[in-house]
Order: structure tokens, then C-alpha cells, then sequence
């Protein structure tokens, strides 16, 4: 059932936008939805002017992080056909970081109701080709201006948008992380929480000392397996076209629809994959004797992204410049945002 919204316009964009000069994330759409949950139950919900939000000092979220977001992205295809990708997945790993954050589930007909609607004030924003998305940044968070320390009573869910193009331009360099820890077995490292990126900034700043764009994580008890980069999902290529992947089980990591979307057009390519433990022992010494021959990233931001090198214990390991694995499945998916390759036809949500 569609969740009943309000609806008040926003004036049009004064200015046009250049799509070949976007920064990530810098322009807003013109409307923002919002919704606010109180006295035990999700409230009526508004597309609006986007607008500051005016909040306590106290709020909560502010002090004891009760912050999460999404990231997704919808596109026009050639013919004019508008839609979202995967907004289903999204939204159920928004309840996934909700429920590890103490934090009431957003319903599904209140989540693509308020995402059709923004969308559909915002039709403008639709870029003019598939290299260029709209990004859909939803953002939810406890409001309770209380300093006690249990969860918010109030909460915020806002969805806005951002015309975006390639997060990366080129390709990237990882630092490998050997100090600091992003997450451990049982914490928060699933969830897509704003705390999680916040940890990660420190070791942002000492990659791009050393020249790098991403952190690449090892697991927190050993520094010793692979987890995540900074802004994806990590897969290594074997010379025999084996993808390796670290795998969900451990708990520590984003389960990236990207990832998801990837590990399917692997399958369909007939691929081997392996979703497994990788020690960073074992992917130098298999890019030093040539058996990693590609490493590339997943996310949606930066969608795959092939890695140049690995920065590792003050020695940097060059990967082949040829990434024809990569390559062929970002073909592949683009091929599926295109409709020219079936993918799970519950994944192009038309708006
Ligand atoms: C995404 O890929 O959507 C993310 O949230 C990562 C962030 C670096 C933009």
C-alpha cells in the first residue's frame, strides 16, 4: 500500500548542470523527502524544498552516533527509460544497520514512496547517459535531544539526491592498513553506519601520505586477512580467472550490493569464485609471482574500480595494467544497466 505523502514544490535549478565537470556529491537535488518517527510509529511523510535541518545540540545522534545512510543510484537510459537499481536490496540492508543500531525498521512502502516521490520532482535531474547516475543518499538518525545513553525515541529518515559521475577518474592505489582496525567479529562492521567511515578517516589521511586513495582493512584481531577498502568491497583475480573475495561469515564487512551484483555476473560468466579468508601474505605473494593478476573494487560509488598497487609495510606492489576481468564484467553491468543483459528482473525498479 502506498504511503500517503505531502508534497510541497521546490523552485527549478537556477543553474543547468555540467555533467562532464560533477565533483562527487556537491550538488543537491532541489527536494528532499523526510520522514520522523515518534511516539512509536512512523509519522506522515513530505517531499519538500531541500533546506538545512534545525536540530538540538543535544540530539542524540550527535553524541552516541545512532547514524546510518545508503547509497544507490538511478539512471535514464537512451530511450528515456528511468529507473533505480536494486532500491529493494538497498532498503533491506538500511534495516539491516537499523536493527544493529537499535533503530526502528523503516517500512518498505514508506521507503519507495518517499523515493518515488522525490523522484518524480526530480525528473529533471536525470542525466542525458549511463555514465552519469542520480545518487540516492538516504540518512537516518536518532533526534531524541536527551543525553542519556539509550536508544533515540525519535528519529529522522531524509533521502535527497546528487547528480554524480565516476567516483574515481583513474585508476587507484591501496594502502594496506596494518594498524588500525575498522571493525571486529560482533561489532558494527556490517552495518553502513556513519561511525564506521568517521574510524576510517584516520587512515584516509595516512594513505594519501603515502600517495594512495584507499585504505585497504586487514581483520582487526590479527592484521592479517583481508576485509574491505575504505569505499568498497575487494575482489582478487587469479591468473586462471579465479575471483577471490573475503566472505560475509566473519561479520566484519559491508555487504555490498555491488559485491552481490559482481559475484552474479561472475556465476553467469562462469567464473570460479571463491568467497574465503585471503591473508595479505598470501595475495603479495601471489601478485610477486604473478598469480593475482588483477585486484579491482565494488561499490556503488565507484562501482569496479581496478587497483595500480598495493602500498605494503613501506614497499609498493604494482599490479599488470591489463585488468581484462574487471573490464569484462563492468561490460557486463553495464550491459545489465543498458537492458541488454538480463539480470534479475527485480534489480531495474521504473520509476
Ligand atoms: C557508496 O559506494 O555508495 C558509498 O556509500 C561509499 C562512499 C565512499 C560514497
Amino acid at each position: 500500500m502506498p504511503w500517503s505523502i505531502t508534497i510541497q514544490q521546490a523552485p527549478p535549478r537556477p543553474e543547468a548542470i555540467i555533467w562532464e565537470e560533477l565533483p562527487f556529491g556537491r550538488i543537491f537535488s532541489q527536494h528532499m523527502a523526510v520522514a520522523e518517527y515518534k511516539d512509536g510509529k512512523w509519522q506522515e511523510a513530505r517531499v519538500q524544498p531541500f533546506e538545512p535541518l534545525s536540530l538540538s545540540p543535544g540530539t542524540s545522534a550527535l553524541h552516541y552516533g545512532q547514524a546510518l545512510f545508503e547509497g544507490f543510484k538511478a539512471y535514464q537510459r537512451p530511450d528515456g527509460f528511468r529507473f533505480v537499481f536494486r532500491p529493494k536490496d538497498h532498503w533491506q540492508r538500511l534495516n539491516h544497520s537499523a536493527h544493529r543500531l537499535s533503530m526502528p525498521e523503516v517500512p518498505y512502502e514508506l521507503f519507495i514512496s518517499l523515493l518515488h516521490h522525490l523522484l518524480l520532482q526530480e525528473v529533471a535531474l536525470f542525466p542525458p547517459n549511463l555514465q552519469h547516475a542520480i545518487y540516492i543518499r538516504p540518512v537516518y538518525f536518532a533526534t531524541d535531544p536527551w543525553l542519556g545513553v539509550r536508544p533515540s525515541e525519535t528519529y529522522m529518515l531524509v533521502i535527497y539526491l546528487t547528480p554524480v559521475g565516476p567516483y574515481y577518474k583513474d585508476t587507484i592505489k591501496a594502502y594496506v592498513e596494518t594498524e588500525l582496525s575498522r571493525a571486529a567479529s560482533g561489532g558494527t562492521g556490517t552495518a553502513k553506519m556513519a561511525g564506521n567511515y568517521a574510524a576510517a578517516l584516520l587512515s584516509g589521511r595516512k594513505a594519501q601520505a603515502k600517495g594512495c586513495q584507499v585504505s585497504l582493512w586487514l581483520d582487526a584481531f590479527q592484521h592479517e586477512y583481508v576485509e574491505e577498502f575504505s569505499t568498497m568491497n575487494v575482489f582478487f583475480v587469479q591468473r586462471d580467472s579465479t575471483l577471490i573475495t573475503p566472505s560475509l561469515e566473519r561479520g566484519t564487512i559491508l555487504q555490498g550490493i555491488t559485491r552481490d551484483t559482481i559475484l552474479y555476473l561472475a556465476y553467469e560468466r562462469g567464473l570460479s569464485v571463491e568467497e574465503r579468508d585471503i591473508s595479505i601474505h598470501e595475495v603479495i605473494e601471489n601478485i610477486t609471482h604473478g598469480r593475482i593478476t588483477e585486484i579491482f573494487g565494488t561499490g556503488t560509488a565507484a562501482t569496479i574500480m581496478p587497483i595500480q598497487s598495493l602500498f605494503y609495510e613501506d614497499k609498493v606492489w604494482e599490479l599488470p595494467p591489463h585488468t581484462p576481468i574487471a573490464q569484462m564484467l563492468l561490460t557486463d553491468y553495464k550491459a545489465i544497466l543498458q537492458g541488454d543483459l538480463k539480470g534479475n528482473p527485480e534489480w531495474i525498479w521504473p520509476v
